[in-house]
């Protein structure tokens, strides 16, 4: 796929954004389908898009599971979803992507006579601090990339037929060249590690760049682990299909401060950022609306392949998730091997 495609499409994915939120016409319809006896997993899903896309979810009578790191926030979500759509099938499941054991714990106790036909991998952050987990990760690459990479993996033997593993990305990914993803240090530490404490607070460029390595990476990771499921003889007549996609510009919390990892620094940063979040960002409810889309959509051969999907097109992603050395180099440094014996 040529550069210009890529560089076409990141344009249209700008406009997209810059428009969606605020021009007339502009806002996204939900086609709802019945998904009675379809069983959806959606991590991050008490609050923002995610919680708007296990609503869409619950209302075509779907099995949800909000997978949430504090239960508390979950059962509240839980309660609010059933009272706007009267499906009580809802259910609330703790993970925490900040802990490799959190994920594999949940992977690896999830009842095997329940089949999982949607996994939408959306729990995502940005932070102002160079934090790294106690797995020794840089934060961002862990909870947007890595995390829901292993639990993807984890899950693969509990997939149905025809199952959707969604990771909901970000036109960011398009922000990170070759450059930015050197094939032999992906938690970047060897660039960052020297420049920042754990701890430490960093510039608002780099917090950016530090999201947006991260959506790459979850690309890469997903187009390989697509690539790696039809090629298996396991995987491979299951039809299991994993997308990407933008949600858009969203006025969501996670442009709100947190004490442990964002913090806007000073007032006019944050009068800034909620006067373009104010007047540019679209609704978490038209966030969900792709999300759900590809977790609902007929398997049409557009929506049965690997795709970065942004306003329910199918677009060219950013050219480090076209480089097929680069997305194996990467596979390689984010699978450790226990994770991957189900794909051996
Ligand atoms: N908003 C946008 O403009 C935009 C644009 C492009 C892509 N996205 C992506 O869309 C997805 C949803 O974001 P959003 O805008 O809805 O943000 P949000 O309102 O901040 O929601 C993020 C969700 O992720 C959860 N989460 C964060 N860290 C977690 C962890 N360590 N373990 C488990 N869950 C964790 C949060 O849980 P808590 O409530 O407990 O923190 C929350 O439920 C993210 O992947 C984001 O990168 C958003």
């Amino acid at each position: 796929m040529s550069s210009f495609a890529s560089s076409w499409d990141k344009f249209v994915g700008v406009l997209n954004m810059a428009t969606a939120g605020w021009m007339p016409g502009r806002s996204m319809k939900t086609e709802f389908v019945d998904m009675k006896g379809k069983t959806c997993l959606v991590t991050g899903s008490n609050v923002g898009i995610g919680y708007e896309i296990a609503s869409k979810l619950a209302k075509s009578g779907a099995t949800v599971y909000l997978l949430v790191r504090d239960p508390v926030k979950g059962e509240v979500a839980r309660t609010t979803l059933i009272d706007a759509t009267g499906n009580e099938d809802i259910h609330v499941r703790a993970i925490d992507m900040g802990s490799l054991a959190s994920v594999r714990e949940f992977a690896s106790t999830w009842d095997s006579s329940v089949p999982i036909h949607v996994l939408i991998n959306n729990a995502g952050m940005v932070t102002s601090k160079y934090l790294k987990t106690r797995d020794g990760h840089e934060i961002t690459l862990q909870v947007n990339a890595l995390a829901p990479h292993i639990l993807s993996l984890g899950l693969l033997p509990v997939l149905a037929d025809n199952a959707r593993i969604i990771n909901v990305t970000s036109h960011a990914h398009y922000e990170s060249t070759l450059a930015d993803l050197p094939a032999d240090d992906p938690n970047h530490h060897t660039m960052l590690g020297g420049l920042y404490k754990d701890g430490e607070g960093i510039p608002l460029s780099r917090t950016m760049w530090l999201y947006s390595r991260s959506k790459a990476v979850q690309m890469m990771l997903g187009r390989e682990l697509q690539h790696r499921l039809s090629a298996s003889s396991v995987y491979g007549p299951k039809k299991i299909v994993v997308h990407s996609c933008q949600p858009g510009f969203v006025a969501s919390t996670i442009w709100e401060e947190r004490p442990d990892t964002q913090d806007h620094g000073t007032e006019r940063v944050r009068a800034t950022l909620k006067k373009i979040v104010g007047i540019l960002a679209s609704t978490s409810e038209q966030g969900a609306v792709t999300p759900y889309f590809l977790a609902s959509s007929a398997p049409a051969k557009e929506v049965y392949d690997f795709g970065y999907w942004d306003r329910k097109v199918k677009r060219v992603p950013g050219q480090p998730v076209l480089n097929e050395s680069l997305v194996s180099a990467y596979w390689d440094a984010c699978t450790p091997d226990k994770d991957s014996e189900t794909l051996a």
